[in-house]
């Protein structure tokens, strides 16, 4: 297996090396719900870390499904919801095989295919697409981090590996997404990268 493993996520949490972390949910994720563009239904959040946005999503009333490759992930997850009084379903699986009983309306995707080395992407993205009802819509935090090895020799660096918008493009095709124009909103992120916010919508 290319890239990093159950194992090198699950020491990151338990040496508590956790950069990507917000201490709170994403920004953005609040945006979404506070325009209106985002309101309760089936959600799925792969890759869901501490569970901010697990939380957020269960707190506003939202059917959530927070997966985590790391058991100590989905332990702080549990912790968290436990904490205050909320539920959600949360699920240890890997989100590259790991489907849902029936699809859902959205998906909230954040710094999950960054965390993955590029040569998953294909895979992740076939499961995102399973995951997502027609008409529903993947919410994406596409983390931008290049790198200067990667442009002058080649080299695939990260986590987290940087979402080039044009990969994104080809990823996420049109014959399966509809694309909105840019520009995309821009969160920035404590580990120095920035990340697009974007909403595509599943065929
Ligand atoms: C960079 S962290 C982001 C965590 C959270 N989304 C956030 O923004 O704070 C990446 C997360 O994805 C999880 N992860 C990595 N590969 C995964 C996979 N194939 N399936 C499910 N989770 C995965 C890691 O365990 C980690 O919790």
């Amino acid at each position: 297996m290319h890239g990093p493993d159950a194992a090198f996520w699950q020491e990151r949490f338990e040496r508590g090396d956790t950069p990507w972390d917000r201490g709170g949910p994403s920004p953005q994720l609040l945006a979404w719900i506070d325009s209106g563009r985002l309101a309760p239904c089936r959600i799925i959040v792969p890759g869901c870390g501490s569970g901010w946005e697990v939380a957020e999503l269960a707190r506003r009333g939202f059917g959530v499904t927070g997966i985590d490759l790391a058991p100590a992930a989905c332990d702080r997850t549990r912790s968290l919801l436990a904490a205050h009084g909320l539920h959600a379903r949360i699920e240890q699986a890997d989100a590259i095989d790991w489907r849902p009983s029936a699809p859902v309306d959205a998906v909230f995707e954040q710094t999950c295919l960054c965390a993955m080395h590029p040569s998953h992407w294909r895979r992740y993205e076939a499961s995102l697409a399973a995951w997502t009802r027609p008409g529903g819509s993947l919410f994406a935090m596409i983390a931008q981090r290049p790198r200067a090895g990667s442009v002058e020799e080649g080299l695939i660096e990260g986590p987290p590996y940087h979402c080039d918008i044009n990969a994104m493009r080809m990823l996420f095709e049109d014959t399966r997404w509809s694309w909105p124009s840019p520009p995309y909103p821009r969160s920035s992120h404590p580990n120095g990268m920035h990340e697009f916010g974007l909403v595509i919508e599943r065929r």
